[in-house]
């Protein structure tokens, strides 16, 4: 059993990990990040893809930002697809922000990048196995190369995803979870063809929801409503494109083009909050903590607003012994997670089809989507909340 000390133990290298590395690391706060998978499997695995311009600010204000700029596609508004008719959602005129398009596993090459480049630890396929001791001192152990190793720790952050092992440690009694299942899931694929908008389309139709989103312009990104246990093997890319043009189809004659997929996959829907976030020395963030819908696309910059709240913490923490904001973690954290769990929600309810919706919920829908598409109040309501909310304090985090 070989045996290290340092400031954060860090368990998962997600998106809120390695973020939350990399701003201690310029603060001059050590820690040690564990993750059970490899590089290459971190790297190449796909999820979000839209960063608001808060998240946008924090990676390039922190040094990450350089592919970024370069490959991120900025966009300043999105349309609502629905009677067969499109209607833009102008964030720039609206709230005078915009959003970028950059993957997720781009996000964190960048800041594995980062990490190595300075020469602090990171340990691909290192499974923490358990974390001790949390109230007092604090201690993780994890199994890497079939041997036992521990760390002794100040603090432990969990940002092992919604399956991690930080959640379950806690005892039952004190965690309370809030938390909604949605009969539906998203079918996802990546295919080699241009988008065919520039912009992100969200469809509303009689079928179901659809999306319509993109990763470069060579490569598209598009989800579709299908039922939660759905049989990927049932989808064979022909009755992908059909589906997806019915559903995109509009009175001016929208024409989605098809091109090879080269990835499938099944997407489950849920809103959960776990609270609280913090137990003595333990903090969850992230997916550790709340997971929501991908309709409102919250989940990662979710995780990173939580990462800003936790580094701020520890910076009051290490350079003036204040303990004040570490204490407020789970209070300043929630704020934004109950915003972006009511918006996320919101965008899911309007626009998915729910099974044996009636007629006066359909009617309710084309209400609520004519409504937001119509009144400049309620657009700027959806912008405001899509680009980002405003964080509570002003700076990098
Ligand atoms: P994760 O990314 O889950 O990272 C946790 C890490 O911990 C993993 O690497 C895992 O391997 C590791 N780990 C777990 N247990 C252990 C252990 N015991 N020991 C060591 N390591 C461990 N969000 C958006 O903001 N915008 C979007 O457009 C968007 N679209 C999405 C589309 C899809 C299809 C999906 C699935 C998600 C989407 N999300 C989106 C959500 C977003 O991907 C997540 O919220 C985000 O990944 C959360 O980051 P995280 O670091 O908290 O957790
Ligand atoms: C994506 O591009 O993967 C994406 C975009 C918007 C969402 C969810 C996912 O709401």
């Amino acid at each position: 059993m070989a045996n290290l000390r340092t400031q954060v133990g860090i368990i998962g290298a997600g998106p809120a990990g390695l973020a939350l590395a990399h701003l201690l690391h310029l603060q001059g706060i050590e820690s040690v990040v564990l993750e059970r998978h490899t590089r290459e499997y971190v790297e190449t695995r796909v999820r979000a893809g839209v960063l608001e311009q808060g998240t946008v600010d924090i990676l390039c204000g922190s040094g990450v930002g350089e592919r970024l700029k370069r490959e991120g596609l900025q966009h300043e508004g999105v349309e609502l697809r629905f009677d067969g008719k499109g209607h833009r959602i102008d964030f720039q005129e609206l709230v005078g922000k915009s959003i970028t398009v950059y993957a997720q596993q781009e996000v964190v090459k960048d800041l594995i990048a980062a990490r190595l480049g300075y020469g602090v630890p990171i340990y691909f396929e290192a499974e923490a196995i358990r974390i001790e001791d949390y109230q007092d001192n604090p201690k993780i152990y994890y199994l890497r190369d079939s041997q036992n190793h521990e760390i002794a720790c100040d603090f432990i952050a969990g940002c092992d995803g919604f399956h991690g092992i930080c959640r379950p440690a806690v005892p039952e009694g004190q965690l309370q979870i809030h938390e909604r299942h949605y009969p539906f899931a998203w079918l996802g694929i990546l295919a080699h063809v241009p988008p065919a908008s520039h912009e992100l389309i969200y469809t509303y139709h009689e079928r179901g929801f659809s999306l319509l989103s993109m990763r470069s312009p060579e490569v598209s990104r598009l989800y579709l409503q299908c039922v939660p246990d759905e049989d990927i093997e049932k989808w064979p890319d022909d009755r992908i494109w059909e589906e997806l043009r019915t559903r995109m189809a509009t009175r001016e004659g929208f024409v989605l083009k098809d091109g090879p997929i080269f990835q499938k996959g099944i997407t489950p829907m849920r809103s959960f909050v776990a609270t609280p976030m913090q137990f003595g020395k333990l903090f969850l963030l992230g997916d550790a903590a709340h997971i929501v819908p991908p309709t409102g696309a919250k989940g990662l910059n979710l995780a990173v607003a939580d990462v800003r709240v936790l580094t701020r913490g520890l910076v009051e923490f290490y350079k003036h012994r204040n303990r004040e904001l570490l204490s407020q973690f789970t209070e300043r954290c929630l704020r934004r997670v109950w915003k972006c769990q009511r918006f996320s929600w919101w965008m899911t309810s309007m626009l998915h089809r729910f099974p044996q919706e009636d007629s006066f919920s359909h009617n309710i829908h084309h209400a609520e989507l004519d409504y937001v598409t119509s009144s400049r109040a309620a657009s700027t309501s959806l912008a405001e909340n899509y680009v980002g909310l405003p964080f509570d304090t002003p700076g990098l985090f």
